[in-house]
């Protein structure tokens, strides 16, 4: 593995056995998950034949997709991680539906999940705090793909880390997350191995090649030929985008 190709994957050793931990120090990551899946329960398909097909990008440890399941038990789920250490922790969580056929994890980047599949063969593709993770050129062509699988009308909502727009006020809430890490894993809990990786998590976040700026995104999903953006919620770095594939 080079040193790039190395940079691009951050979910393993204890940050990925104790990914748990999120919750301590990011509260707003459950609310998102929550978010994504009722707002997911709430859309109505344009066309009701057979299983709603389903793609989540990013599986981590199934909590999104634990969520999902329960807000369409009319779905059939493909969810794709590319951390092994992950999707063990989400094939665990999560054997009962895989047992029953409705959830299928799929061990392979986001990228290649999406070329995989055929054009308008998904009606919804959902993720939640994955795309923030991506090279930006790379999260290009994912929404791109993603545009291409989705059926004509079908719906895209991601719950992620926006950053703010304005670069001083984003740096303000980077450093109070940082300023988190500290007091949860060495004043809590007398983890610096934990305090390093999350550390080193968020600055790979936050470099220019990665970091998810609010407005430029929703540019740059409506130069792609997403329809009808839309955020219907938003909570400082935290947002939840949806849009549609117009019918044309
Ligand atoms: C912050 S976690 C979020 C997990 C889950 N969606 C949730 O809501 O808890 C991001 C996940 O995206 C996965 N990931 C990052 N880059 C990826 C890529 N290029 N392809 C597939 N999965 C990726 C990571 O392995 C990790 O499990």
């Amino acid at each position: 593995m080079n040193q790039q190709h190395q940079a691009e994957h951050l979910f393993y050793g204890s940050f990925a056995e104790e990914y748990h931990l999120l919750i301590r120090v990011c509260p707003p990551a459950a609310e998102m998950s929550r978010r994504v899946g009722e707002f997911v329960g709430h859309w109505h398909r344009p066309e009701t034949q057979g299983p709603l097909a389903l793609l989540e990008l990013g599986s981590g440890t199934g909590i999104t997709t634990n969520i999902l399941l329960h807000n369409r038990p009319d779905a059939h789920i493909l969810s794709v991680d590319n951390a092994p250490a992950m999707l063990s922790q989400a094939r665990e969580h999560l054997a009962g539906p895989i047992a029953t056929g409705r959830l299928e994890f799929r061990e392979i980047d986001a990228l290649g999940a999406l070329q995989s599949l055929p054009a308008a063969s998904m009606d919804i593709v959902a993720s939640a705090y994955t795309l923030h993770n991506f090279l930006c050129g790379h999260r290009h062509q994912v929404l791109a793909e993603i545009l291409r699988v989705l059926k004509p009308g079908g719906l895209f909502v991601n719950g992620d880390r926006y950053a703010l727009d304005d670069p001083a006020q984003h740096l303000g809430n980077i450093q109070e997350e940082i300023r988190g890490y500290f007091r949860v894993f060495l004043g809590e809990m007398n983890r610096p191995d934990l305090l390093e990786q999350w550390v080193t998590h968020i600055l790979s976040d936050e470099s220019e090649e990665h970091v998810m700026r609010f407005t430029p995104a929703l540019d740059e999903m409506a130069a792609l030929g997403f329809a009808q953006p839309d955020v219907p919620h938003r909570d400082g770095g935290n947002a939840l985008v949806t849009a549609v594939k117009p019918w044309r």
